[in-house]
């Protein structure tokens, strides 16, 4: 029986010439980003339409860096607890206080009722994540942002090639946060990147820089100087290779996925599932359902691999605190996460849905 895996990068012969070609040439990485790093931020900034942007080595160091421009020490950040830990991480290492918001039932995309509910005069950003793909509605997000003063900083990490009112993810917010983790919709060996939105784009940039290579700056020749803490974040030239041949057909990869929603949201005899929406990169498909483990298990006996996104953050040993998530917190035990990636064929599709159909 063929296993089907929950991700799979899609390569093919390309992939590999890019890498042979990295590697030939000796030149592996620099702490400058030059070469394939910065034709990929140049590449992937016109694609999304953003102001500017900045190669980084994750999706975590780019919530990471962005973040640190925004002054969040012993202030309050709006986020969702149900997505991955690096977005809470982010706050904490910058000084700034997690407050964490229940997610809309329907899109599993932070509730923008509740968020409303949560902003105090500690307030200082919201971090909405589009949740398998799913676009936050960030009309309504960055009504409050503007109301309030707060910053727009997007997680987007499940959402490269997505839409939201006609213009791709990656052009609303000031920061706004990519992922190309080897199960990312664009895949590299491990890769991110801040795009940026706002009129003071070109300083944000040029402090980036520094940020992402330890602090350096003024670099001449051999010279430089270092006047703040910096990481060694910044993108190799073997991800960036990559990232410029899966770049091409991201949207191509996402039209596969989204037939693949489409299906399962047409044919899955589940009350409680991810909508349809063509403007979602749909990085997974979601499932809610009462026994868990059994379809889980199910599932498995027949070759196919599920996920559990996520545990909510809140409930995690370091972040557990008193605040009750509702919606959060029955979705922390019940959803399924299915596969959606493009290396899925008819058959797999057929057999997932009858698997799943047959057991609930
Ligand atoms: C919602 C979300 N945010 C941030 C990240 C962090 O990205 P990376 O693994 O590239 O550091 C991930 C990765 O899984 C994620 O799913």
């Amino acid at each position: 029986m063929k296993k089907i895996k929950l991700f799979d990068p899609v390569t093919d012969k390309k992939e590999s010439i890019a890498i042979k070609k990295v590697l030939d040439s000796n030149y592996w990485a620099s702490g400058l980003g030059e070469n394939n790093v910065k034709l990929f931020e140049k590449k992937f900034q016109k694609f999304i339409g953003s102001k500017n942007s900045v190669c980084v080595n994750s999706g975590t160091a780019a919530l990471s860096l962005a973040l640190s421009l925004c002054n969040i020490r012993d202030k309050e950040v709006i986020l969702p607890s149900l997505t991955f830990v690096s977005t809470a991480h982010s706050v904490i290492e910058n000084g700034g206080i997690p407050v964490f918001v229940d997610v809309d039932p329907k899109t599993l995309c932070i509730s923008t009722e509740q968020i409303s509910k949560k902003i105090s005069k500690r307030t200082k950003a919201i971090i909405p994540v589009h949740f398998g793909g799913m676009p936050c509605d960030l009309k309504e997000i960055s009504r409050l942002c503007k109301k309030f003063n707060l910053i727009l900083i997007e997680d987007a990490a499940h959402s490269a090639g997505a839409f939201f009112n006609k213009k791709r993810i990656g052009k609303h917010g000031s920061f706004v946060c990519f992922s190309f983790h080897p199960v990312k919709n664009l895949a590299m060996p491990t890769g991110g990147l801040i795009a940026l939105n706002d009129k003071n784009h070109s300083i944000q940039k040029k402090k980036l820089l520094s940020k992402r290579w330890c602090g350096i700056t003024n670099r001449h020749g051999s010279d430089y100087d270092v006047k703040e803490l910096g990481w060694n974040y910044y993108m190799n030239e073997f991800s960036a290779a990559i990232g410029l041949v899966q770049l091409k057909k991201l949207d191509i990869m996402n039209k596969k996925r989204q037939k693949i929603a489409l299906r399962y949201s047409n044919e899955l005899d589940v009350e409680w599932k991810m909508p349809y929406d063509k403007n979602s990169a749909y990085h997974f498909y979601w499932v809610i359902i009462k026994n868990r483990k059994k379809l889980r298990d199910i599932l498995s006996t027949h070759g196919i691999e599920t996920g559990t996104h996520y545990k909510p953050v809140h409930t995690l040993s370091m972040y557990k605190s008193k605040i009750r998530l509702p919606t959060t917190e029955k979705i922390g035990k019940e959803i399924v996460t299915l596969p959606t990636h493009p290396n899925l064929s008819k058959t797999d599709v057929d057999r997932i849905i009858r698997v799943i159909n047959n057991s609930v």
